[in-house]
């Protein structure tokens, strides 16, 4: 199947007479449309676990992947394990390729991402993006937990988008949800999620890179808190 950003008019149009149904719908909706060529990528934050609690518990046939690290809080690998347990549905793994994560470590130490963006941005590219662009290989959609509250920069963005980097199609369920929301849903439905979140975490990311907010804080404060706000991005999510 052949898709471009020309399928993106058509898409929005016809997601916004399904988008009032809500998440679970327009999930069953867009699988109807690209089967076998979906995939969902969770790094266990608390909007993913909705997500994967739709897909899971409603059987839906989306590919359900995350990227690991190798540096996340030892509480997201508890909630990944939590995850299998409850489901029971595999979770592919995306990680570092060796080489390229003895070449970094070798060049800039374990924490070296602490010296400057460039050096912050190459950790990511061989922990994240690089795995990024194996998990997204052959797929034409792509889902994520991505909310337009997160930050100002994703106000922008919008539920349905054309990813020109990966040349495939984006697609966010949670993209209307309040914070609020997300949370009254886990506690309905009793989704596992990462006990950081009830410690003031809210965007959790690598452990040495993620920080706990406070009240009132904007939601990607506690992300490379050291760095300049503009540049608070590590490359998975590029605006086009
Ligand atoms: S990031 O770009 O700053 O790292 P963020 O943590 O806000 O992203 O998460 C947004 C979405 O990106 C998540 O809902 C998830 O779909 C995806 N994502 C982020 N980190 C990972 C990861 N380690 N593995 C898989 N997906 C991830
Ligand atoms: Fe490396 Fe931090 Fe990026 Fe994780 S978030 S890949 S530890 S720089």
């Amino acid at each position: 199947m052949h898709i471009s950003a020309s399928i993106l008019p058509e898409l929005k149009e016809a997601y916004a007479h399904i988008q009032d149904q809500g998440p679970l719908a327009s999930l069953a909706w867009i699988t109807e449309k690209f089967p076998g060529l979906i995939t969902f990528s969770t790094s266990f934050g608390i909007e993913d676990q909705v997500i994967a609690h739709l897909i899971f518990s409603q059987q839906l046939p989306i590919e359900v992947f995350t990227l690991d690290t190798g540096r996340q809080f030892t509480e997201t690998y508890s909630t990944w394990t939590r995850t299998l347990e409850r489901y029971g549905k595999p979770i592919s793994v995306y990680a570092p390729e060796a080489e390229l994560l003895e070449h970094l470590l070798s060049s800039q130490g374990p924490n070296g991402f602490y010296e400057s963006v460039e050096k912050r941005k190459q950790c990511c590219q061989v922990r994240k993006v690089e795995p990024l662009e194996r998990a997204l290989a052959g797929k034409k959609l792509w889902i994520t937990g991505i909310r337009a509250e997160q930050s100002a920069n994703r106000q922008h963005m919008s539920a349905l988008e054309w990813d020109e980097k990966h040349q495939l199609l984006k697609f966010h369920p949670l993209f209307d949800w309040s914070f609020e929301q997300v949370k009254s849903f886990v506690k309905e439905h009793k989704v596992p999620y990462n006990v950081l979140h009830d410690k003031g975490f809210v965007s959790i990311g690598c452990a040495p890179c993620t920080r706990a907010i406070a009240p009132g804080e904007d939601f990607r404060a506690g992300r490379w808190w050291w760095e300049d706000a503009s540049k608070k991005e590590c490359g998975l999510h590029q605006a086009n």
